[in-house]
């Protein structure tokens, strides 16, 4: 495999609990400047990469690198201000306010002996108003509902203004408008191409509207990767799933969409 031309890749990736092996030997680059969509069924291992890639878990082989430098040799201050994540169930610290949670995001940024900066303050002010939690700077993160707690985790993360963002599941608890909201968010931070994203969606059809670079998941090991119009067919969608579908263009984006027929049915069409 040869050296990493982008700022996050892993070579040789092998991960697991006590005695469970999930990833094994896994070599991978993240485009830089794509949203990179992570997709596969509960329990392949996504969470354990996303993880593995944040360096919150240690492989037990293989390093992560981040500008082509082993991730776990650096600072965590350091990696902290290049890359953030947004894990799938974040624990709320007791009775924080959501303004308090969300200026935590700004940590990396401080610089010893120095106060609270105007910059922190257009950060976190920007990062309110971007996921629509303005109104909520003052309640208490533990009396929110899911998916107002969910965005309010998501303007920490856009509080810390890294330029490497990985976020598991970010749109679980949200209604369908600001699940919309939130991967328009995403498509907006992208949009200058000087950011990259890493995302695990359950969603297929969002993941093919909104990755540029789509990676299927199965097993820990990488099945396909590339762009959604490349990769996704029937047969990879039953391979990763195990569920048969049809593939259709999708009728507002043309990025395929993936209409599932049931297991146990026949759902063949009678008209
Ligand atoms: N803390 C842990 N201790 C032991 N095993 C774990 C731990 N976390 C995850 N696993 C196991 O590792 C495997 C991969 O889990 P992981 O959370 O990475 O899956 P996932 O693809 O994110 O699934 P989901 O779609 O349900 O979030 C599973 O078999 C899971 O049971
Ligand atoms: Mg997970």
């Amino acid at each position: 495999m040869p050296e990493p031309e982008n700022r996050l890749a892993a070579r040789g990736l092998t991960v697991g609990y006590d005695r469970r092996t999930v990833i094994e030997d896994l070599d991978l680059d993240i485009p830089d400047g794509s949203i990179t969509v992570i997709v596969g069924p509960n329990g392949c291992g996504k969470s354990t990469l996303l993880h593995t890639l944040a360096r919150v878990l240690k492989p037990r082989s293989g390093s992560v690198l981040l500008d082509g430098e082993d991730i776990a040799r650096l600072p965590s201050k350091e990696v902290a201000r290049r890359l953030g994540l947004l894990t799938q169930q974040p624990v709320t610290p007791d009775a924080i306010t959501v303004g308090d949670l969300v200026s935590r995001g700004r940590h990396p940024h401080r610089r010893l002996l120095r106060g609270w900066s105007a910059e922190d303050e257009e950060a976190v002010n920007r990062a309110l108003a971007a996921t629509d939690t303005e109104d909520l700077a003052d309640r208490a993160v533990d009396e929110l509902s899911g998916g107002q707690r969910q965005r309010v985790w998501l303007a920490m993360l856009l509080a810390q203004d890294t330029p490497i963002m990985l976020l598991d599941e970010p749109t679980t608890f949200l209604d369908i408008a600001h699940q919309i909201d939130m991967l328009d968010l995403c498509a907006t931070l992208h949009r200058d191409r000087t950011r990259t994203l890493v995302m695990v969606l359950h969603d297929l059809n969002h993941a093919c509207r909104y990755a540029t670079h789509l990676i299927a998941l199965k097993d820990g090991a990488v099945v396909a990767q590339g762009p959604p119009g490349e990769i996704v067919t029937p047969a990879l969608i039953e391979d990763v799933f195990g569920l048969p579908c049809q593939v259709i263009p999708d009728p507002v984006t043309a990025t395929p969409l993936i209409v599932p027929l049931s297991r146990s049915h026949d759902t063949t069409p009678t008209a």
